[in-house]
C-alpha cells in the first residue's frame, strides 16, 4: 500500500468512526429524552396515587380502652371499603400524652392535607381543633364535648367538629358503688387536674354521690408521678375510690390497684378495660364499639354522605354491668344475686390488650 492510499484509508476510518460515535451521541440522546419522558409520566402517576384520601388519627396516649377505640376506627373504616395503602392512607400518631407532641403532631396532619381527621381523647381531639377550624374532625371518645369546648350543641356542632361522645352513666355507676358497699359514707375521686373530660364528670358524680347521702373527697393529681401516694392517702381517707374516664389515671391503673389492695379499698371506675384491670365494678361503654361507632362517622364524611356541622354528637343510651368477681372474692364483697344476674363478670387480667 502506498502511503497516499494509506492516508486515504485512513481518513475514511476516522469519517466512520465520527458518524459513529455521533450516532451512538444522537441515539443516546434520544434515548434519555423518551426516559425523561417516561419518568414524568411515572411520576404524574404516583402523584395521583397519592391522591389517595387520607385520614389523620391522632391518639392522646396508649391504654387499654384507647387502643380498642383505635382498633374499632381502622376495622370500621375498612369495613365501609376505605383499606389502608389500598384506596385510603392513614397517618397514624400517638401524643404519648405530651402536650407539645399534640400540637406538632396536629400540625403535620393538616399540613399533610389530610381528608378526616380523628382524635381519640379530649386532649388529642382539642389539639386538632386548635390546628384547624376547616378541616372535619371525628371526635373518638370525647366524653363531654361541650365542657371541652370543641362543639357548641351536641345536636347541631356547627363547625368542623361532630363525632361521639362516651359519657358513662355516672349517677349509675356511683349508685352501684353504694349497692356493693352499703356501709360506705365516703367516696374519693381520682383524677389528673389536667384533663376536661375528667372535670366535668367529676361535678356530675358529686352530685349524683351527694343524692345518695354519700360524702365527696376529690383528689386530682397534677401528674402520674403522684399517683401511688395519693392512692395511699385516699386509703385512710375514704371508703371507696372511683375513677371517672381519666386517661392519666387508665394508663396508671396497675400501680392505682396495687396501691388500693393493700388496703383492700374498692375502686368503682368508668369502663371496662379499668375492671379487667384491677378493678371491682363499672357500668361502662363498650370501648371497640366506640371506634366502631367514630369509624362509621369519619366514612361517612369521606363519602361525602355528611358534613360535621350538621351531624350530631352521637352518645351511648346503656352500658354494660362488669364485675370483676376474684376482685370481690378478695375484698370479701357479697354482690347482691340481683346484680349478679345482670352483670357480666370477669376475672383481673393484668397483660390483656396492653
Ligand atoms: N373519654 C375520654 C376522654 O374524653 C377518653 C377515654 C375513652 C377514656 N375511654 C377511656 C379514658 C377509658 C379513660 C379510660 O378523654
Amino acid at each position: 500500500m502506498s502511503n497516499e492510499n494509506h492516508q486515504a484509508s485512513h481518513g475514511r476510518a476516522l469519517t466512520a468512526t465520527i458518524i459513529v460515535i455521533a450516532l451512538i451521541l444522537v441515539g443516546g440522546f434520544t434515548y434519555q429524552l423518551g426516559r425523561r419522558h417516561a419518568l414524568g409520566n411515572a411520576k404524574t402517576a404516583s402523584t395521583s396515587q397519592h391522591a389517595l384520601k387520607r385520614v389523620g388519627i391522632l391518639q392522646y396516649v396508649s391504654h387499654p380502652a384507647l387502643n380498642q377505640i383505635h382498633k374499632g376506627v381502622v376495622d370500621e373504616l375498612e369495613k365501609e371499603g376505605f383499606i389502608d395503602g389500598k384506596n385510603i392512607q392513614i397517618i397514624d400518631q400517638n401524643g404519648q400524652a405530651d402536650q407539645s407532641k399534640l400540637a406538632t403532631m396536629s400540625e403535620q396532619l393538616v399540613n399533610k392535607k389530610a381528608d378526616v381527621l380523628v382524635g381519640i381523647a379530649t386532649p388529642a381531639a382539642q389539639a386538632l381543633a386548635n390546628a384547624t377550624s376547616t378541616t372535619p374532625i371525628v371526635l373518638g371518645a370525647v366524653t363531654d364535648p361541650v365542657a371541652a369546648g370543641l362543639v357548641r350543641d351536641m345536636k347541631a356542632p356547627g363547625k368542623n367538629i361532630t363525632g361521639v361522645s362516651d359519657q358513662p352513666p355516672v349517677a349509675s355507676e356511683i349508685k352501684l358503688g353504694k349497692e356493693l358497699m352499703p356501709q360506705a359514707k365516703t367516696v374519693g375521686m381520682l383524677y389528673s387536674s389536667t384533663e376536661d373530660n375528667s372535670k366535668s364528670q367529676v361535678d356530675t358524680a358529686t352530685k349524683a354521690a351527694t343524692k345518695l347521702g354519700l360524702k365527696v373527697k376529690k383528689f386530682a393529681v397534677p401528674s402520674s408521678n403522684e399517683i401511688a401516694q395519693t392512692v395511699q392517702v385516699m386509703n385512710g381517707q375514704v371508703d371507696f375510690i372511683y375513677i371517672p374516664l381519666d386517661n392519666t389515671i387508665a394508663n396508671a391503673m396497675p400501680t392505682v390497684t396495687e396501691e388500693a389492695n393493700k388496703q383492700n379499698k374498692p375502686v368503682i371506675t368508668s369502663v371496662d378495660t379499668m375492671v379487667t384491670q384491677g378493678g371491682l365494678a363499672t357500668i361502662g361503654v363498650n370501648q371497640y364499639q366506640l371506634g366502631i361507632q367514630t369509624g362509621k362517622m369519619a366514612a361517612n364524611i369521606l363519602k361525602g354522605k355528611s358534613k360535621p356541622a350538621t351531624t350530631p354528637v352521637y352518645t351511648f343510651s346503656t352500658g354494660d354491668t362488669i364485675i370483676n368477681k376474684e376482685q370481690a372474692q378478695h375484698l370479701a364483697i357479697n354482690v347482691p344475686e340481683k346484680l349478679m344476674k345482670n352483670a357480666k363478670l370477669v376475672t383481673t387480667d393484668v397483660g390483656k390488650n396492653k
